[in-house]
């Protein structure tokens, strides 16, 4: 699957940025028992982070359309939104210039209404930037940072362990990991022979657990409204860690 497409970059805009309502708007049945927190996962999984100094750095790994980084940007003094796919880092930086953002919210597949983007109320789009990188591969220059944010980037890596022992040259001593991952390992992403053997949070540990005591695993739901009659319902692992002293 490419993150470069058009409609793609809709469905995105939608989870990242859509209210409750808007992403309901037309459903065929009753969205009674979908998890309030489904509709809030950028949120929520930056929530996961302990309070950091006011001179915190950020990385948000797998940015996509950039939601969490703005949502750090509330109380950290920088943040670094790095993705691989240039249309979703293209969109990330007209929103953080608080350029006019129309997307598609989708009815059948091929047709939908146009809804805008607002800058999240309280974010610091000042503190924010936004580049085009690959997570197996950054830049040997970004430096380290006090949060960085990993989510459901894991499972879409060819190479998921280069990304995991690059972690603790990013995260200062004593930072933050949070690292958010459904666990959904498929071929068309990773090689059977870079996926894990057994359980993700076991791989997770076998790569950082030597530089990073785990703190806290909580399952956190997503909902991706792809049209009026397909939502995926989903949940996240996310685990906290901190980087050993
Ligand atoms: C499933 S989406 C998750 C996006 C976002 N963090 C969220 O939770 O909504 C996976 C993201 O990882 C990005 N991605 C895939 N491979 C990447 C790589 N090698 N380096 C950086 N980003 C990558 C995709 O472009 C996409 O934005």
């Amino acid at each position: 699957m490419s993150y470069e497409s058009d409609s793609l970059r809709s469905i995105y805009l939608l989870f990242h940025y859509g209210s409750k309502p808007e992403i309901l708007d037309g459903l065929g049945f009753d969205p009674g028992g979908i998890p309030e927190g489904a509709f809030h996962f950028p949120c929520a999984t930056t929530e996961m982070s302990k309070s950091v100094g006011n001179d915190a750095r950020v990385l948000d790994i797998g940015c996509a359309v950039g939601r969490s980084s703005f949502e750090f940007s509330k109380s950290a003094e920088s943040v670094i939104g790095i993705d691989f796919s240039q249309s979703f880092i293209d969109v990330a930086e007209a929103i953080r210039k608080e350029e006019s953002v129309s997307y598609s919210r989708f009815s059948e597949a091929h047709l939908g209404d146009f809804l805008e983007v607002a800058l999240p109320e309280n974010s610091n789009p000042e503190r924010v930037s936004f580049e085009q990188g690959d997570a197996m591969n950054l830049r040997p220059d970004l430096g380290s940072f006090d949060i960085v944010h990993a989510a459901n980037l894991l499972c879409r890596l060819p190479r998921p362990a280069d990304f995991l022992n690059r972690l603790p040259d990013l995260v200062k001593p004593g930072g933050q990991l949070i690292m958010a991952t459904p666990c959904t390992w498929l071929e068309e992403f990773t090689p059977r022979e870079n996926q894990p053997g057994g359980k993700t949070i076991d791989f997770i540990i076998e790569h950082i657990g030597n530089e990073f005591e785990l703190i806290e695993v909580r399952e956190l739901p997503f909902l991706i409204r792809e049209h009026v009659r397909k939502l995926q319902l989903s949940t996240a692992q996310t685990s906290l860690w901190r980087r050993k002293a």
